[in-house]
């Protein structure tokens, strides 16, 4: 279980040396008010530039993501690198790192790693149970699968799953360069927290897919790392 510190706009929430890599989480404001200057003064020049160009919670998202990144190479004691996005809204990294970025909209975390295997984060909320997802995101195995657990754990079972989704789909993302679907992978989640990625499409079968989850309260927070062989 992930122990965010005490609530503070902007302040560091956790920082962790995680399998797939360093995640940082920096904590939000309420409201989608404009991020103040001296917020703004923490990012690369570049990084300062995309940020004014947008507007409210996408504001302050975009400037928590990159404030969290922040943390995870200082942290590595590495000079940080200004993170731009590529024209399908993917970070890009500097050589020998990779990384990924997640937000709700209290939290933003970064996942930061060396290497050239791509990795992903996610975070996704359990607690607002919302019909019609686990059939739109599940394969028919999973599908399965969850509707044979007690009622009780099937949400949070569709969700666990659907975050470490949306985690491959980031990890591959550099390699593939396309839209992945929901069905093109399945998911089976462990207790201990290591949970298998079944690659459904010869795509994705030239990867070797590694993938966790942690808990921070009814939040799953996922990492994938997709290694292409
Ligand atoms: C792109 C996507 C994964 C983002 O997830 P989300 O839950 O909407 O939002 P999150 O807060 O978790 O992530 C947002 C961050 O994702 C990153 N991101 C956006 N597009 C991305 C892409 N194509 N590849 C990798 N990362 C991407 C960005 O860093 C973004 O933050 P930023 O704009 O502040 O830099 C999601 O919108 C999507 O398109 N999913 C459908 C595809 C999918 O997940 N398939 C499952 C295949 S198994």
């Amino acid at each position: 279980m992930i122990q965010p510190s005490a609530r503070q706009p902007w302040a560091l929430a956790f920082l962790y040396a995680l399998p797939h890599g360093m995640v940082a989480g920096v904590h939000l404001p309420d409201g989608a008010e404009p991020v103040a200057e001296e917020v703004l003064a923490r990012l690369t020049a570049p990084e300062r530039e995309s940020a004014v160009a947008l507007r409210g919670y996408r504001q302050v998202q975009f400037v928590g993501g990159r404030l969290a990144l922040a943390a995870g190479f200082s942290e590595m004691g590495v000079r940080r690198a200004p993170i731009q996005s590529d024209e399908h809204g993917a970070p890009m990294f500097p050589e020998g790192f990779v990384g990924s970025i997640s937000h709700k909209q209290d939290l933003a975390v970064g996942l930061l790693a060396r290497g050239q295997a791509g990795v992903g984060v996610d975070l996704e909320d359990t607690d607002r149970p919302r019909p019609g997802v686990a059939e739109r995101v599940l394969t028919a195995a999973e599908l399965a699968n969850v509707q044979s657990l007690p009622e009780s754990r099937r949400w949070v079972d569709t969700v666990l799953r659907f975050s470490v989704k949306e985690s491959v789909y980031k990890a591959v993302h550099p390699t593939l360069r396309r839209y992945v679907g929901f069905g093109e992978v399945a998911v089976w989640p462990s207790p201990d927290g290591s949970d298998r990625v079944e690659p459904l499409v010869p795509d994705l079968e030239r990867f070797r897919f590694a993938a966790r989850h942690a808990w921070i309260g009814t939040r799953v927070l996922s990492t994938v790392r997709a290694e292409l062989l």
